[in-house]
Protein backbone atom coordinates (compact mmCIF):
# COMPACT_ATOMS: atom_id res chain seq x y z
CA UNK A 1 0.00 0.00 0.00
CA UNK A 2 1.33 3.48 -1.01
CA UNK A 3 3.18 5.03 2.14
CA UNK A 4 1.27 8.28 2.54
CA UNK A 5 -1.31 8.36 5.02
CA UNK A 6 -4.60 9.71 4.38
CA UNK A 7 -6.06 13.26 5.75
CA UNK A 8 -7.09 12.45 9.14
CA UNK A 9 -5.25 9.16 9.98
CA UNK A 10 -7.49 6.98 8.32
CA UNK A 11 -9.61 5.88 4.54
CA UNK A 12 -12.90 6.23 5.19
CA UNK A 13 -15.35 3.41 3.46
CA UNK A 14 -19.16 4.21 3.65
CA UNK A 15 -20.51 2.29 1.06
CA UNK A 16 -22.71 -0.40 1.42
CA UNK A 17 -24.41 -2.11 -1.45
CA UNK A 18 -26.70 -3.89 1.02
CA UNK A 19 -28.34 -1.31 3.50
CA UNK A 20 -31.84 -1.84 3.22
CA UNK A 21 -33.76 0.80 1.65
CA UNK A 22 -37.18 2.56 3.60
CA UNK A 23 -38.72 4.01 0.57
CA UNK A 24 -41.24 5.89 3.16
CA UNK A 25 -38.25 8.06 4.13
CA UNK A 26 -37.95 11.33 2.88
CA UNK A 27 -36.49 11.78 -0.65
CA UNK A 28 -33.77 14.41 -1.51
CA UNK A 29 -33.23 15.29 -5.00
CA UNK A 30 -28.72 15.50 -5.49
CA UNK A 31 -27.92 17.72 -8.24
CA UNK A 32 -24.53 16.69 -10.21
CA UNK A 33 -22.28 18.10 -7.80
CA UNK A 34 -23.81 16.35 -4.99
CA UNK A 35 -24.20 13.14 -6.57
CA UNK A 36 -20.12 13.32 -7.43
CA UNK A 37 -19.26 14.83 -3.86
CA UNK A 38 -21.72 11.53 -2.49
CA UNK A 39 -19.75 9.05 -3.97
CA UNK A 40 -16.24 10.75 -2.96
CA UNK A 41 -17.18 11.11 0.63
CA UNK A 42 -18.20 7.29 0.01
CA UNK A 43 -15.31 5.85 -1.35
CA UNK A 44 -13.13 7.80 1.26
CA UNK A 45 -11.47 10.39 -1.39
CA UNK A 46 -12.83 13.08 1.33
CA UNK A 47 -11.33 11.36 4.20
CA UNK A 48 -11.70 12.71 6.76
CA UNK A 49 -15.38 13.44 5.70
CA UNK A 50 -17.95 11.04 6.40
CA UNK A 51 -20.76 12.89 5.11
CA UNK A 52 -22.23 16.29 4.34
CA UNK A 53 -20.80 19.08 6.43
CA UNK A 54 -22.93 20.52 9.28
CA UNK A 55 -22.87 24.27 10.33
CA UNK A 56 -19.75 23.95 12.36
CA UNK A 57 -17.23 22.50 10.25
CA UNK A 58 -19.04 24.62 7.49
CA UNK A 59 -18.58 27.66 8.90
CA UNK A 60 -14.57 27.06 10.59
CA UNK A 61 -13.85 26.33 6.71
CA UNK A 62 -15.53 29.20 5.49
CA UNK A 63 -13.55 31.55 8.05
CA UNK A 64 -10.22 29.36 8.34
CA UNK A 65 -9.85 26.51 6.05
CA UNK A 66 -9.79 24.06 8.80
CA UNK A 67 -12.34 21.65 9.71
CA UNK A 68 -13.74 22.50 13.53
CA UNK A 69 -10.91 20.08 14.63
CA UNK A 70 -8.46 21.60 13.19
CA UNK A 71 -7.19 20.09 10.34
CA UNK A 72 -6.71 21.97 7.42
CA UNK A 73 -10.02 21.57 4.45
CA UNK A 74 -10.55 24.51 2.36
CA UNK A 75 -13.90 23.66 0.96
CA UNK A 76 -17.50 23.14 1.84
CA UNK A 77 -19.17 19.55 1.02
CA UNK A 78 -22.70 20.45 1.28
CA UNK A 79 -25.75 19.38 0.49
CA UNK A 80 -28.77 21.72 -0.36
CA UNK A 81 -32.59 21.60 -0.39
CA UNK A 82 -35.48 23.89 0.07
CA UNK A 83 -36.59 25.84 2.93
CA UNK A 84 -39.87 24.16 2.89
CA UNK A 85 -38.29 20.45 2.39
CA UNK A 86 -35.81 21.22 5.21
CA UNK A 87 -38.82 22.14 7.53
CA UNK A 88 -40.11 18.60 7.37
CA UNK A 89 -37.29 17.24 8.24
CA UNK A 90 -36.56 16.05 11.52
CA UNK A 91 -33.15 15.18 12.75
CA UNK A 92 -32.42 11.89 13.59
CA UNK A 93 -34.54 10.89 10.31
CA UNK A 94 -33.30 9.01 7.86
CA UNK A 95 -33.23 10.72 3.90
CA UNK A 96 -32.93 8.87 1.00
CA UNK A 97 -30.70 10.57 -1.60
CA UNK A 98 -31.87 10.33 -5.25
CA UNK A 99 -31.13 11.71 -8.59
CA UNK A 100 -33.27 11.30 -11.77
CA UNK A 101 -35.71 9.06 -10.09
CA UNK A 102 -33.10 6.54 -8.73
CA UNK A 103 -31.69 6.52 -4.74
CA UNK A 104 -27.91 6.62 -4.70
CA UNK A 105 -27.28 6.66 -0.56
CA UNK A 106 -28.95 7.98 2.42
CA UNK A 107 -28.17 10.46 5.05
CA UNK A 108 -28.87 10.20 8.81
CA UNK A 109 -29.99 13.95 9.08
CA UNK A 110 -28.07 15.94 12.01
CA UNK A 111 -28.93 19.21 11.46
CA UNK A 112 -30.34 21.63 8.87
CA UNK A 113 -29.33 25.44 8.63
CA UNK A 114 -29.15 28.39 6.38
CA UNK A 115 -25.38 29.44 5.35
CA UNK A 116 -24.59 33.24 4.47
CA UNK A 117 -23.70 32.60 0.81
CA UNK A 118 -22.99 36.06 0.55
CA UNK A 119 -19.82 35.44 3.05
CA UNK A 120 -19.20 31.78 1.36
CA UNK A 121 -18.77 33.53 -1.93
CA UNK A 122 -16.23 36.35 -0.62
CA UNK A 123 -14.34 33.74 1.37
CA UNK A 124 -14.31 30.98 -0.51
CA UNK A 125 -14.49 32.47 -4.46
CA UNK A 126 -12.74 35.93 -3.13
CA UNK A 127 -15.71 37.53 -5.60
CA UNK A 128 -19.42 37.45 -4.97
CA UNK A 129 -19.29 38.28 -9.11
CA UNK A 130 -21.89 35.81 -10.71
CA UNK A 131 -20.27 35.76 -13.45
CA UNK A 132 -18.15 33.73 -11.58
CA UNK A 133 -19.32 29.68 -12.52
CA UNK A 134 -18.62 28.62 -9.10
CA UNK A 135 -20.08 31.65 -7.31
CA UNK A 136 -23.33 31.41 -9.95
CA UNK A 137 -23.54 28.02 -8.70
CA UNK A 138 -23.77 28.57 -5.70
CA UNK A 139 -26.25 31.76 -5.61
CA UNK A 140 -28.71 29.10 -7.85
CA UNK A 141 -28.44 26.24 -5.02
CA UNK A 142 -31.42 26.25 -2.89
CA UNK A 143 -31.42 28.08 0.59
CA UNK A 144 -30.71 25.55 2.88
CA UNK A 145 -28.06 22.99 3.66
CA UNK A 146 -28.83 19.99 5.33
CA UNK A 147 -26.16 17.39 7.04
CA UNK A 148 -25.16 14.30 8.25
CA UNK A 149 -23.41 11.07 7.54
CA UNK A 150 -23.90 8.93 4.10
CA UNK A 151 -23.81 5.72 2.85
CA UNK A 152 -23.15 5.03 -0.55
CA UNK A 153 -25.84 2.10 -1.73
CA UNK A 154 -25.13 2.63 -5.39
CA UNK A 155 -22.74 3.59 -7.41
CA UNK A 156 -23.60 6.80 -9.89
CA UNK A 157 -23.50 5.13 -13.60
CA UNK A 158 -20.43 5.04 -15.72
CA UNK A 159 -20.72 5.31 -19.13
CA UNK A 160 -17.36 5.59 -20.41
CA UNK A 161 -14.01 4.45 -19.68
CA UNK A 162 -15.41 2.49 -16.69
CA UNK A 163 -11.70 0.97 -16.12
CA UNK A 164 -10.25 4.38 -15.23
CA UNK A 165 -12.64 4.79 -12.33
CA UNK A 166 -10.92 3.63 -9.18
CA UNK A 167 -11.05 4.57 -5.39
CA UNK A 168 -8.40 5.81 -3.24
CA UNK A 169 -7.81 2.26 -2.02
CA UNK A 170 -7.37 0.69 -5.32
CA UNK A 171 -4.99 3.55 -6.58
CA UNK A 172 -3.11 2.92 -3.49
CA UNK A 173 -2.75 -0.61 -4.39
CA UNK A 174 -1.50 -0.10 -7.55
CA UNK A 175 1.05 2.64 -6.88
CA UNK A 176 2.19 -0.08 -4.04
CA UNK A 177 2.32 -2.73 -7.18
CA UNK A 178 4.63 -0.64 -9.31
CA UNK A 179 6.55 0.01 -6.23
CA UNK A 180 6.57 3.69 -6.00
CA UNK A 181 7.31 5.06 -2.50
CA UNK A 182 7.30 8.47 -3.74
CA UNK A 183 3.90 9.81 -5.87
CA UNK A 184 3.01 12.73 -7.43
CA UNK A 185 -0.89 13.37 -8.47
CA UNK A 186 -1.61 15.84 -11.10
CA UNK A 187 -5.16 17.93 -11.17
CA UNK A 188 -6.41 19.03 -14.89
CA UNK A 189 -9.95 19.72 -16.58
CA UNK A 190 -7.40 20.16 -20.01
CA UNK A 191 -6.17 18.01 -22.88
CA UNK A 192 -2.46 17.25 -21.72
CA UNK A 193 -0.52 20.32 -23.30
CA UNK A 194 3.42 20.23 -23.84
CA UNK A 195 3.43 22.85 -20.71
CA UNK A 196 1.62 20.35 -18.80
CA UNK A 197 4.04 17.59 -20.05
CA UNK A 198 7.06 19.27 -18.71
CA UNK A 199 5.90 20.14 -15.83
CA UNK A 200 5.21 16.61 -15.24
CA UNK A 201 7.84 15.49 -16.33
CA UNK A 202 10.16 17.80 -14.08
CA UNK A 203 8.36 16.42 -11.35
CA UNK A 204 8.19 12.71 -12.45
CA UNK A 205 12.44 13.55 -12.30
CA UNK A 206 12.01 13.54 -8.73
CA UNK A 207 9.77 11.13 -7.59
CA UNK A 208 8.76 7.30 -8.27
CA UNK A 209 5.70 7.59 -10.34
CA UNK A 210 3.15 10.23 -11.60
CA UNK A 211 -0.40 9.79 -11.31
CA UNK A 212 -2.56 11.45 -13.71
CA UNK A 213 -5.72 12.46 -12.44
CA UNK A 214 -7.82 14.26 -14.69
CA UNK A 215 -11.17 15.75 -13.74
CA UNK A 216 -13.98 14.84 -15.05
CA UNK A 217 -17.26 15.89 -13.36
CA UNK A 218 -19.12 18.49 -13.93
CA UNK A 219 -17.47 21.34 -16.06
CA UNK A 220 -18.17 24.95 -17.56
CA UNK A 221 -19.53 24.11 -20.51
CA UNK A 222 -17.12 25.89 -23.00
CA UNK A 223 -14.04 23.09 -21.25
CA UNK A 224 -13.37 20.08 -23.44
CA UNK A 225 -15.60 17.11 -22.69
CA UNK A 226 -14.18 14.74 -20.48
CA UNK A 227 -14.67 11.55 -22.47
CA UNK A 228 -12.68 13.88 -24.99
CA UNK A 229 -10.09 14.38 -23.07
CA UNK A 230 -9.70 10.78 -22.05
CA UNK A 231 -8.97 9.31 -25.76
CA UNK A 232 -5.97 12.51 -26.12
CA UNK A 233 -4.75 11.54 -22.42
CA UNK A 234 -4.75 7.50 -23.78
CA UNK A 235 -2.71 8.51 -27.25
CA UNK A 236 -0.43 10.78 -25.53
CA UNK A 237 0.58 8.18 -22.72
CA UNK A 238 0.92 5.73 -25.58
CA UNK A 239 3.61 7.55 -27.05
CA UNK A 240 5.69 10.00 -24.89
CA UNK A 241 5.64 8.51 -21.27
CA UNK A 242 7.04 5.25 -19.51
CA UNK A 243 4.72 2.81 -19.09
CA UNK A 244 5.63 1.44 -15.78
CA UNK A 245 6.11 5.11 -14.28
CA UNK A 246 2.49 6.79 -15.03
CA UNK A 247 -1.03 5.88 -13.71
CA UNK A 248 -4.04 6.94 -15.13
CA UNK A 249 -7.38 7.57 -13.34
CA UNK A 250 -9.98 10.05 -13.05
CA UNK A 251 -11.39 12.20 -10.47
CA UNK A 252 -15.03 12.22 -10.82
CA UNK A 253 -15.57 15.38 -9.02
CA UNK A 254 -17.20 18.66 -10.33
CA UNK A 255 -14.97 21.90 -11.21
CA UNK A 256 -15.84 24.43 -8.78
CA UNK A 257 -13.12 27.07 -10.60
CA UNK A 258 -12.42 28.18 -6.49
CA UNK A 259 -8.33 29.17 -7.67
CA UNK A 260 -6.13 29.04 -4.65
CA UNK A 261 -9.06 27.52 -2.26
CA UNK A 262 -9.97 24.65 -4.94
CA UNK A 263 -5.77 23.68 -5.20
CA UNK A 264 -5.59 23.16 -0.74
CA UNK A 265 -8.34 20.40 -1.51
CA UNK A 266 -7.10 18.72 -4.86
CA UNK A 267 -4.02 18.46 -3.15
CA UNK A 268 -5.83 17.07 0.10
CA UNK A 269 -7.89 14.72 -2.17
CA UNK A 270 -4.51 13.06 -3.81
CA UNK A 271 -2.91 12.64 -0.91
CA UNK A 272 -6.26 10.18 0.05
CA UNK A 273 -5.95 8.63 -3.37
CA UNK A 274 -2.21 7.80 -2.12
CA UNK A 275 0.43 10.53 -3.38
CA UNK A 276 3.30 11.82 -1.64
CA UNK A 277 3.79 15.20 -3.75
CA UNK A 278 1.21 17.32 -5.79
CA UNK A 279 2.11 19.69 -8.64
CA UNK A 280 0.61 23.32 -8.50
CA UNK A 281 1.29 25.09 -11.71
CA UNK A 282 -0.01 28.50 -12.57
CA UNK A 283 -3.25 29.79 -12.15
CA UNK A 284 -4.29 26.28 -11.02
CA UNK A 285 -8.10 25.76 -10.77
CA UNK A 286 -8.58 29.47 -12.03
CA UNK A 287 -11.11 30.98 -14.18
CA UNK A 288 -11.36 34.51 -15.45
CA UNK A 289 -8.92 36.96 -13.94
CA UNK A 290 -9.97 36.64 -10.78
CA UNK A 291 -6.73 34.96 -9.20
CA UNK A 292 -3.31 36.44 -9.40
CA UNK A 293 -1.32 33.51 -11.41
CA UNK A 294 0.23 32.50 -8.76
CA UNK A 295 -2.22 32.55 -5.75
CA UNK A 296 -2.80 29.05 -6.04
CA UNK A 297 1.00 28.39 -4.61
CA UNK A 298 1.13 30.93 -2.47
CA UNK A 299 -1.88 30.13 0.00
CA UNK A 300 -0.19 26.61 0.65
CA UNK A 301 1.98 28.72 3.19
CA UNK A 302 -0.91 28.70 5.37
CA UNK A 303 -0.30 25.22 6.22
CA UNK A 304 2.90 23.50 7.60
CA UNK A 305 3.49 20.60 5.10
CA UNK A 306 3.42 18.42 8.32
CA UNK A 307 -0.61 19.35 8.75
CA UNK A 308 -1.45 18.64 5.07
CA UNK A 309 0.52 15.81 4.69
CA UNK A 310 1.87 15.99 0.82
CA UNK A 311 4.74 18.13 -0.54
CA UNK A 312 2.90 20.62 -3.00
CA UNK A 313 5.55 21.38 -6.07
CA UNK A 314 5.05 24.53 -7.69
CA UNK A 315 5.96 25.26 -11.28
CA UNK A 316 5.79 28.75 -13.06
CA UNK A 317 4.33 29.55 -16.23
CA UNK A 318 6.02 27.19 -18.69
CA UNK A 319 5.99 27.29 -22.98
CA UNK A 320 7.95 26.42 -25.34
CA UNK A 321 10.94 28.80 -26.22
CA UNK A 322 12.12 29.19 -29.51
CA UNK A 323 15.30 30.63 -28.78
CA UNK A 324 16.25 27.62 -26.27
CA UNK A 325 14.98 24.77 -28.65
CA UNK A 326 13.23 23.64 -25.69
CA UNK A 327 10.76 23.69 -22.80
CA UNK A 328 11.18 26.11 -20.20
CA UNK A 329 9.81 28.33 -18.17
CA UNK A 330 9.67 32.01 -16.45
CA UNK A 331 12.07 30.44 -14.00
CA UNK A 332 14.76 29.33 -16.46
CA UNK A 333 14.70 31.10 -19.59
CA UNK A 334 16.11 34.36 -20.13
CA UNK A 335 14.37 35.51 -24.26
CA UNK A 336 11.91 37.76 -24.62
CA UNK A 337 8.35 36.96 -24.88
CA UNK A 338 8.10 36.99 -28.73
CA UNK A 339 10.12 33.97 -28.91
CA UNK A 340 7.71 31.82 -26.47
CA UNK A 341 5.17 30.00 -28.45
CA UNK A 342 1.71 30.58 -25.64
CA UNK A 343 -1.40 30.07 -26.53
CA UNK A 344 -4.40 30.48 -24.80
CA UNK A 345 -7.42 28.25 -23.75
CA UNK A 346 -9.75 30.24 -25.65
CA UNK A 347 -7.60 30.26 -28.43
CA UNK A 348 -6.60 26.63 -28.73
CA UNK A 349 -10.34 25.83 -28.12
CA UNK A 350 -11.39 27.93 -31.46
CA UNK A 351 -8.48 26.85 -33.01
CA UNK A 352 -9.69 22.92 -32.63
CA UNK A 353 -13.49 24.07 -33.99
CA UNK A 354 -12.22 25.27 -36.69
CA UNK A 355 -9.84 22.29 -37.86
CA UNK A 356 -6.41 24.48 -37.27
CA UNK A 357 -3.52 22.80 -35.83
CA UNK A 358 -2.40 24.36 -32.79
CA UNK A 359 1.75 24.27 -33.51
CA UNK A 360 3.51 21.29 -32.14
CA UNK A 361 5.51 23.05 -30.26
CA UNK A 362 2.03 23.57 -27.93
CA UNK A 363 0.56 20.51 -28.36
CA UNK A 364 1.37 16.46 -29.80
CA UNK A 365 0.02 16.05 -33.17
CA UNK A 366 -1.22 12.92 -31.74
CA UNK A 367 -2.91 14.89 -28.91
CA UNK A 368 -4.15 17.71 -31.87
CA UNK A 369 -5.12 14.97 -34.04
CA UNK A 370 -8.07 13.41 -31.66
CA UNK A 371 -9.25 16.92 -30.63
CA UNK A 372 -10.08 17.99 -33.64
CA UNK A 373 -11.83 15.03 -34.64
CA UNK A 374 -13.69 14.96 -31.50
CA UNK A 375 -14.70 18.83 -31.52
CA UNK A 376 -16.04 17.82 -34.76
CA UNK A 377 -18.55 15.60 -33.51
CA UNK A 378 -19.16 17.89 -30.61
CA UNK A 379 -20.16 20.66 -32.63
CA UNK A 380 -22.21 18.30 -34.72
CA UNK A 381 -24.55 17.43 -32.34
CA UNK A 382 -24.92 20.77 -30.90
S1 LIG B 1 -6.90 23.22 -13.66
O1 LIG B 1 -8.12 24.00 -13.51
O2 LIG B 1 -7.13 21.79 -13.58
O3 LIG B 1 -5.84 23.70 -12.77
P1 LIG B 1 -5.36 22.94 -16.14
O4 LIG B 1 -5.83 21.61 -16.59
O5 LIG B 1 -5.10 23.95 -17.20
O6 LIG B 1 -6.45 23.59 -15.17
O7 LIG B 1 -4.03 22.83 -15.28
C1 LIG B 1 -3.55 21.66 -14.72
C2 LIG B 1 -2.29 21.97 -13.91
O8 LIG B 1 -1.25 22.45 -14.80
C3 LIG B 1 -2.45 23.04 -12.86
O9 LIG B 1 -1.60 22.77 -11.77
C4 LIG B 1 -1.98 24.31 -13.57
O10 LIG B 1 -1.51 25.24 -12.64
C5 LIG B 1 -0.84 23.76 -14.42
N1 LIG B 1 -0.58 24.50 -15.66
C6 LIG B 1 -1.40 24.60 -16.75
N2 LIG B 1 -0.79 25.27 -17.75
C7 LIG B 1 0.44 25.62 -17.30
C8 LIG B 1 1.56 26.33 -17.87
N3 LIG B 1 1.56 26.80 -19.12
N4 LIG B 1 2.67 26.50 -17.09
C9 LIG B 1 2.71 26.02 -15.82
N5 LIG B 1 1.70 25.33 -15.24
C10 LIG B 1 0.58 25.12 -15.97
Amino acid sequence: MSKSVPHGGELINRIDFEYPIDFSNPFIELDNLELSDLELIANGAYSPLEGFMGKEDYESVVHTMRLANGLPWSLPITLAVAKQKASEIESGETVNLVHNGKIYGVMEVVETFSPNKQVEAEMVYKTKDIAHPGVKKLFERAETYIAGPITLINRPEKNHFTHFYLDPIETRQRFADFGWDTIVGFQTRNPVHRAHEYIQKSALEMVDGLFLNPLVGETKSDDIPGDLRMKSYQILLENYYPKDRVFLSVFPAAMRYAGPREAIFHAIVRKNFGCTHFIVGRDHAGVGNYYGTYDSQKIFHHFSEEELGIKPLFFEHSFYCKKCENMASEKTCPHDRKYHVILSGTKVRRMLKNGEQPPKEFSRPEVVEILIEGMKEVFTKN
